[in-house]
């Protein structure tokens, strides 16, 4: 898969489906030469010279450098900005030699790079992903020197696109309770940065990137595509430039960021997967969700369906009303029964109590284990929330500890939520949070942990650490929260964990090693997510996604949607239910323990299967989402219909994915088709009014 042409010093990594080619020209530099459909190694041999423009552009491969040393005539995305320790600025890396080697199961290329003069080692690794397409890049930079030097910008990958008539860019943007709201815009000349500068992923973009000409859909064209594994700043920058080149260069973000790398120390980048398909936008997606099944999150078990009590009672939390919600949970068929925020310290407002981790006595008299114990004799399991990394002003941990929290010490404290961030990579704040959730793991049986962080970092000052090394709290920051969290699952491997930053502003794929589930949005209005859902979808898997049924009207907008829509709505990921079922009807319980039960029929094919985006009728306000198991025998379509116009029949839904030869039976419509028939005929929804939806069954015979 990994191949070296000796005699022209060119290296092709092939896939089942693409071929990413580069080489080391005349002047020592790694040059990028091609990544798309597959070729042979040969045929780039060609595509390795030099090209100049005039003086002012003398060395144009600069701009398709595999990854970018800043100096010399680099004017584009650096990749790697450094400051020696006599304060010259400049790289002057060579190739120095390479491996192929077998790493984590990968076949893996690592390029070596070594300045002439000074002590800097860049090792440049592309891990081979070849029935996904994917290729793993990250970088190890080593100081072997005996002085500091800095990092100003250290990138993980820059990737380079062929020449394309027009590139289009596609990323999320949104805001809380707006997530992953998709955006494409073609690039012009310049930069186009979707980044994060909040100190966590951030709600407001999404680390993943794709281009295209403009011409691919969901079903076909060739999409180019990334996703970094980051939830700290990140910055992803696509750039072209005034001769037609386009990079996407990304990593950690640059911005107010320094590390101090000490002699012998190395700093190892976050990982950046890149992919190429022909299958478009659909195929991108089916691509990274598998690999993130299969490579990335901790655990292939299936996620259970959870009821957790937050919009049902906010604050309000008591052992009481949870054990009277856990009753009426379990008789939903719900598995796991999760108590959010509330249940600890002096919570009983977003003022204060964050930061005291013991259980508050008036609400829980006899203590965790009762509520759990009950939880348990209904045949569910029991799982918690917790927000380890902030604090309230008005806390005993605050009150005892001012200097825990970022800050700086002649401005003020911003507060958000009412709340301030500890600074986690103090080694008494980290092992205050570790000691507070091996305490309560150890001492309560919690299989499921929500993870939340509700504020961005302002004012990163760290008391403490030294000045010159101040710019390092981003990095330290994330690298400490990874660090628990891989402690935790390591001492509590029964534990799942959901990955939640006052919605969804932290998911990605630095996070997901270590979370089984994540929180996409706070908003739970079933239409309102349909979108969010649909952007979540485009780099991240189904199975990742909690949904929540809750009330109608919704609490978010008052809108009033059925029962079968919210339940619809929210089968399309992880199911869950959040509203109050104490004020449920026995009626409207059975009602939902039936929609529960056809969601535990078919997890199997949400939750492993692969998702086909069908917006063919998307003009007619339809969202239509298959799911088809990976032995394409059973299928599941589900349809929502915004707002009926004149009474105008839909035309016809063409589904993907299934067997042409094979023949497939809808029960809801009491019929046969072959696959070849469902997928070009189609089939018609019989979505009518406002706010209409179905689900329906799609089995081979
Ligand atoms: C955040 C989460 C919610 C809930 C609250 C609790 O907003 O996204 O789901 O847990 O915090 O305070």
């Amino acid at each position: 898969m990994i191949q070296y042409q000796e005699q022209h010093r060119i290296f092709a990594i092939q896939t089942k489906g693409s071929s990413y080619v580069f080489g080391i020209n005349a002047k020592g530099i790694l040059q990028h030469l091609y990544w798309g459909t597959p070729v042979d190694v040969e045929d780039c041999i060609p595509l390795l010279t030099n090209r100049g423009h005039s003086s002012f552009d003398m060395e144009l491969e600069r701009e398709i450098e595999e990854y970018s040393f800043w100096g010399g005539l680099v004017y584009s995305e650096p990749s790697l900005k450094v400051i020696w320790p006599d304060g010259v600025r400049d790289l002057c890396m060579d190739y120095t030699g390479h491996q192929i080697v077998q790493q984590d199961g990968k076949e893996t290329l690592v390029m070596t790079m070594k300045d002439r003069i000074y002590p800097l080692e860049v090792h440049m690794t592309y891990a081979v992903i070849p029935e996904f397409d994917l290729i793993e890049r990250s970088v190890r930079i080593v100081n072997t020197g005996e002085h500091d030097i800095v990092l100003e910008s250290m990138q993980s990958a820059a990737w380079s696109l062929p020449t394309l008539p027009d590139y289009r860019l596609t990323h999320v943007t949104g805001k809380w309770s707006g997530e992953f709201q998709l955006r494409n815009t073609l690039l012009s000349e310049g930069k186009k940065v979707i980044e994060s500068r909040r100190g966590f992923t951030d709600g407001h973009a999404n680390p993943w990137f794709a281009v295209d000409s403009g011409q691919a859909t969901e079903e076909r064209g060739q999409v180019w595509f990334g996703a970094l594994a980051w939830s700290g700043n990140w910055k992803i920058t696509a750039e072209k430039s005034s001769f037609n080149q386009v990079r996407v260069t990304g990593g950690i973000n640059d911005f107010d960021s320094e590390w101090i790398l000490g002699p012998g120390e190395s700093f190892d980048t976050p990982m950046f997967v890149g992919g190429y398909t022909e299958g478009g936008f659909g195929e991108m997606s089916r691509h990274l969700h598998h690999y993130q099944y299969q490579y990335i999150i901790p655990s292939q078990e299936p996620r259970k369906v959870l009821y957790n009590s937050w919009e049902a009672t906010y604050f309000d939390v008591n052992a009481k009303d949870q054990m009277a919600l856990a009753e009426r949970a379990a008789k939903l068929g719900v598995e796991l029964f999760v108590v959010d925020d509330g249940w600890f310290g002096a919570r009983n407002h977003d003022r204060a109590g964050l930061g005291d981790w013991f259980v508050n006595q008036e609400k829980f008299p006899n203590g965790l284990n009762e509520l759990i114990e009950k939880v348990h004799a209904f045949g569910m399991e029991f799982g918690i929330w917790v927000e380890p990394e902030s604090v309230n002003p008005d806390s005993e941990l605050y009150r005892q500890h001012p200097d825990w929290v970022y800050h700086f010490p002649t401005r003020g404290r911003t507060e958000l939520r009412n709340q301030l961030l500890l600074n986690i990579s103090k080694p008494e704040v980290k092992q205050y949070i570790l000691t507070f959730m091996i305490d309560l793991l150890s001492k309560h049986d919690i299989t499921f942990i929500k993870w939340d962080m509700n504020r961005t970092i302002t004012e990163p000052g760290m008391k403490d650490h030294p000045i010159h090394r101040q710019k390092e709290v981003w990095i330290r920051h994330v690298q400490t929260l990874y660090e628990i969290w891989a402690e935790l699952r390591e001492r509590f491997p029964h534990v799942a964990f959901e990955t939640c930053a006052g919605g969804g502003s932290r998911i990605d794929l630095g996070i997901l090693r270590y979370a089984d589930q994540s929180w996409p949005s706070d908003n739970t209005d079933a239409f309102d997510r349909l979108s969010i859902q649909e952007g979540f979808s485009y780099a991240y898997p189904p199975k990742l996604m909690t949904c929540w049924v809750t009330e109608s009207p919704s609490g978010m907008n008052k809108r009033v949607t059925s029962l079968a829509y919210r339940f619809y709505s929210a089968m399309m990921g992880t199911l869950g239910i959040g509203s109050n079922l104490n004020e449920w009807s026995d009626e409207l319980i059975e009602q939902s323990a039936a929609f529960v039960q056809q969601y535990k029929d078919i997890r199997p094919v949400i939750q492993y299967g692969q998702q086909y985006r069908l917006p063919a009728l998307k003009h007619k306000g339809v969202t239509a989402v298959q799911y088809v198991s990976l032995d394409g025998s059973e299928s599941v379509l589900f349809g929502f219909l915004h707002s009926q116009r004149l009474g105008e029949p839909l035309p016809r839904l063409r589904l993907q994915g299934l067997q042409a030869d094979q023949s497939y039976r809808i029960d809801q419509l009491e019929s046969t088709w072959t696959g070849r028939a469902l997928m070009n005929i189609g089939i018609e929804l019989p979505l009518r009014g406002d706010f209409d939806s179905l689900m329906y069954r799609i089995q081979r015979v």
